[in-house]
C-alpha cells in the first residue's frame, strides 16, 4: 500500500524513480508524484491518477538532478487530489518527504505545529511529519551541519505513532537522503556508486540486485558514494547485503496482457517450487529446513492456530481442512484483524501458522505479534524473503512462487495450498498416516504441476463461458469440504476484479438462506468432485435448477451430471484428495479473469484495491 522509490547516485533521477514507481503501482494508484534536487532546490511534481499522468507531465520539465525521491498513493488521510498527493514539502521550503503508512498521532502534532505557525496545504498525515522534521531541523544547530538533518529526522520519529516507511530529502544537503521505516517495508539497494530505496524489490531489481532489508526502528543515511543504518537511539547496525534470486524478467509481462493472467499460468512453475527439495529421502513425508521445531516438538501441539487476511486466510481453511483430515490435529482459522483484539482462549500447547504472500500485511503482522507476546511460538508461510513477517517469526516456510504483481493472488494462493498439503503430511506421518498413504500421498502432490498444466488447457473454454455471463450482477460460489474455502476463494476474486456481487458459500448452506437470490439472473458456480458428496452436491445443484438458476460445474472428468442439469461444463483432471483444491481454483481464477477482461476492467489494479495491506 503506497510505494516508495528513492535514487542517489550519478544517473538522471527522474527515469529510475518512474520506471520504480511503474513497477510500484500494484501498491497504490490514486495519484504519484517526485522531488528532485536541482540546482539548488527541490523541485516536486505531482498528478492525480496513474504514474502514467507523472511520466507526461515529468516529460516537459527536462529535470537532470541525480537525486530523487518519489511515491505512489493509496489514499488513506484525505481524498484523491494533487494537494493530498506525495511529496509533500515542509511549509518553510526546507523538507520533502514520501511516506507510506499512517501517523496515528497527526491530528496532535498538527494541532503543536499549528501553534508555531507551521501551514498546511493538505489532509494528510504525511505532510504534518513532514512539518515535525522541519520544526526539529530548524531547532537543530546550524554549526552541526554534518548530522542536523539525520538528527532531525530522528528525533521527529521519536514522537510518531503509527506506521511508516519514509524517504527525506533536505534542499541545504542536496547529496543525502534519509530514510526509516516501522511496519511499512523499505529496502536499501546497493549499487556500483548508487543507492535505490524501494518499498520492494521489484523497484530496483533492474539496477541492482544486492538489497538491504531495513528492519522497524531502523534509519538509513545515504549518499552517492555510501550508506550508514542506524537506529532511533543512535546504535549503528552493522549492514547485512542479501542478494535477490530472481530476475527483472519475473517481474514483466512477458507477452501477457496483465500480470494476472502471467501469474495464473506461472502456477505449475510455482508449484514445483514450493516443493522443491521439500520430500524426505523415503519419498513418504514432507521436510522443512526453517521450522526451527524439532519433530517431537510437534507431537507435542494439541492445536494449530492459522491467522492471515483475505485470499490468505482462504488458504487457512484449506490447512484446517487438510490437517484435521488427514493429521487429525485439530486447527483453528482466525482472521488476524480479529484475532489481534478478540483476545480469544487458547489452548496451551498450540502452534501458529501466519500466511501471507507480501510478509507486510500489517493485520497479520499486529496478530503474530500479540501470538508471540502471549509467549506462542509463531510461524510464517510467505512469499516474500525478508519480509516482517517471515523476519519476526521463528520459524517458517518460504513459497518461492517469485514475485506476484498483479493485486488479485492467484500463484501465491495455490503455493499457500501446496505448502499446507506438505505440511499435513509432515504432520500426519508424525502420527498416524502409513507409510504407504504416505508415499502415495506424495506422488499425489508430485501430479499437482502437470495437473494444474492440464488444467490450464481449459483456458479457451473457460473464455467462452466468460463471454457468456460478463453481464451478470450477481453469482453464487458453492463448494463442500476443502472447496468450501475455494468457493469463497473464487467469490472473492470475481468481485475484487470485475466488481460482480459473488458469495461463497458450502453449497448444502444455500439453501438456508442464499437461494432467495436464484433467479435466472443469478447464476451458481458448483464444485462437483468426484467422491462421496458427488450425488449430495447435485441434489443442491437440482434445487437451483428448479428455481430457473444456470449452472457453471466444475467437475471431476468422467463423472457424469444428469442430462441438462449443468448450462456449463469445466472438467478437472482426478487427483489425489489433498491437490484437489489446487487444481479446482484454477478455473475460478480464469472465469474471474476473462469475465474482468469482458467488462473491460482494470485487472491488474482493481478499484479501491491495492497489494500489500499496511496499513490496519
Ligand atoms: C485478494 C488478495 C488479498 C490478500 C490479503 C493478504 O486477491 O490478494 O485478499 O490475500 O490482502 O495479503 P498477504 O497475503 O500479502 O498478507
Amino acid at each position: 500500500m503506497c510505494g516508495i522509490v528513492g535514487y542517489i547516485g550519478k544517473q538522471k533521477a527522474v527515469s529510475i524513480l518512474l520506471e520504480g514507481l511503474k513497477r510500484l503501482e500494484y501498491r497504490g494508484y490514486d495519484s504519484a508524484g517526485l522531488a528532485i534536487q536541482q540546482d539548488g532546490k527541490l523541485c516536486i511534481s505531482r498528478k492525480t491518477g496513474r504514474v502514467e499522468q507523472l511520466v507526461k507531465e515529468t516529460a516537459k520539465l527536462h529535470y537532470t538532478g541525480t537525486a530523487g525521491i518519489s511515491h505512489t498513493r493509496w489514499a488513506t488521510h484525505g481524498g484523491v487530489t494533487e494537494a493530498n498527493a506525495h511529496p509533500h514539502l515542509s511549509s518553510d521550503g526546507k523538507l520533502v518527504l514520501v511516506h507510506n503508512g499512517v501517523i496515528e498521532n497527526f491530528a496532535a502534532i498538527k494541532h503543536f505545529l499549528q501553534g508555531k505557525d507551521y501551514t498546511f496545504r493538505s489532509e494528510t498525515d504525511t505532510e504534518v511529519l513532514c512539518n515535525l522534521i522541519a520544526y526539529h531541523y530548524a531547532k537543530e544547530p546550524e554549526s552541526n551541519a554534518q548530522s542536523r538533518f539525520l538528527e532531525s529526522v530522528r528525533k521527529t520519529l521519536l514522537h510518531i505513532e503509527g506506521t511508516y516507511g519514509i524517504a527525506v530529502m533536505c534542499v541545504d544537503r542536496p547529496n543525502e537522503i534519509v530514510a526509516a521505516r516501522k511496519g511499512s517495508p523499505l529496502l536499501l539497494g546497493v549499487g556500483d556508486g548508487e543507492y535505490l530505496l524501494a518499498s520492494d524489490a521489484s523497484a530496483l531489481i533492474s539496477h541492482t540486485r544486492n538489497v538491504v532489508y531495513l528492519k522497524d526502528g531502523e534509519l538509513v543515511h545515504v549518499t552517492p558514494e555510501t550508506f550508514a543504518i542506524t537506529t532511533l537511539d543512535q546504535a549503528d547496525v552493522p549492514p547485512v547485503v542479501d542478494r535477490i534470486t530472481w530476475s527483472i524478467a519475473d517481474a514483466e509481462l512477458n507477452g501477457f496482457a496483465h500480470f494476472m493472467e502471467k501469474e495464473i499460468f506461472e502456477q505449475p512453475a510455482a508449484l514445483e517450487n514450493a516443493m522443491r527439495g521439500r520430500f524426505s529421502a523415503d519419498g513418504s513425508t514432507a521436510n522443512f529446513g526453517g521450522l526451527n521445531l524439532a519433530a517431537t516438538d510437534f507431537r507435542q501441539i494439541d492445536r494449530f492456530v492459522f491467522c492471515s487476511c483475505g485470499t490468505a486466510w482462504h488458504a487457512c481453511l484449506v490447512a484446517e481442512h487438510l490437517i484435521e483430515r488427514f493429521a487429525r490435529v485439530p486447527v483453528e482459522v482466525d482472521y488476524a484483524s480479529e484475532f489481534r483484539y478478540r483476545n480469544a482462549p487458547l489452548d496451551r500447547d498450540a502452534l501458529f501458522f501466519f500466511i501471507s504472500q507480501s510478509g507486510e500485511t500489517i493485520d497479520t503482522l499486529a496478530a503474530m505479534r500479540e501470538a508471540k507476546r502471549k509467549g506462542y511460538k509463531v510461524m510464517a508461510i510467505c512469499n516474500v524473503v525478508g519480509s516482517s513477517i517471515a523476519r519476526e517469526a521463528d520459524g517458517g516456510i518460504y513459497q518461492h512462487a517469485g514475485p506476484e504483481i498483479g493485486v488479485a493472488s492467484t500463484k501465491a494462493f495455490t503455493s499457500q495450498l501446496l505448502i499446507s498439503a506438505l505440511f499435513a503430511l509432515y504432520v500426519a506421518r508424525l502420527r498416524d498416516m502409513s507409510f504407504s498413504d504416505g508415499v502415495n500421498y506424495v506422488q499425489g502432490l508430485k501430479a499437482a504441476p502437470e495437473l494444474v498444466r492440464k488444467t490450464l488447457e481449459q483456458a479457451p473454454h473457460i473464455k467462452e463461458i466468460a463471454q457468456r455471463y460478463a453481464q451478470y450482477h450477481d453469482c453464487l460460489f458453492l463448494g463442500r469440504l476443502s472447496l468450501f474455502p475455494i468457493a469463497l476463494e473464487g467469490a472473492l476474486k470475481l468481485k475484487e476484479i470485475s466488481y460482480i456481487h459473488a458469495e461463497g458459500y458450502p453449497a448444502a448452506e444455500m439453501k438456508h438462506g442464499p437461494i432467495a437470490l436464484v433467479n435466472e439472473q443469478c447464476p451458481s458456480v458448483f464444485f462437483v468432485p468426484k467422491g462421496e458428496l458427488f450425488n449430495k452436491i447435485v441434489s443442491s445443484m437440482q434445487e437451483i435448477k428448479a428455481r430457473k438458476g444456470k449452472i457453471i460445474a466444475i467437475v471431476t472428468e468422467g463423472c457424469e451430471l444428469p442430462d441438462g442439469l449443468a448450462d456449463e461444463v469445466i472438467p478437472i483432471p482426478d487427483c489425489h484428495e489433498a491437490i484437489l483444491p489446487i487444481i479446482a481454483t484454477v478455473p475460478v481464477q480464469l472465469l474471474s479473469y476473462y469475465i474482468a477482461v469482458a467488462r473491460h476492467c482494470d485487472v491488474d489494479k482493481p478499484r479501491n484495491l491495492a497489494k500489500s495491506v499496511t496499513v490496519e
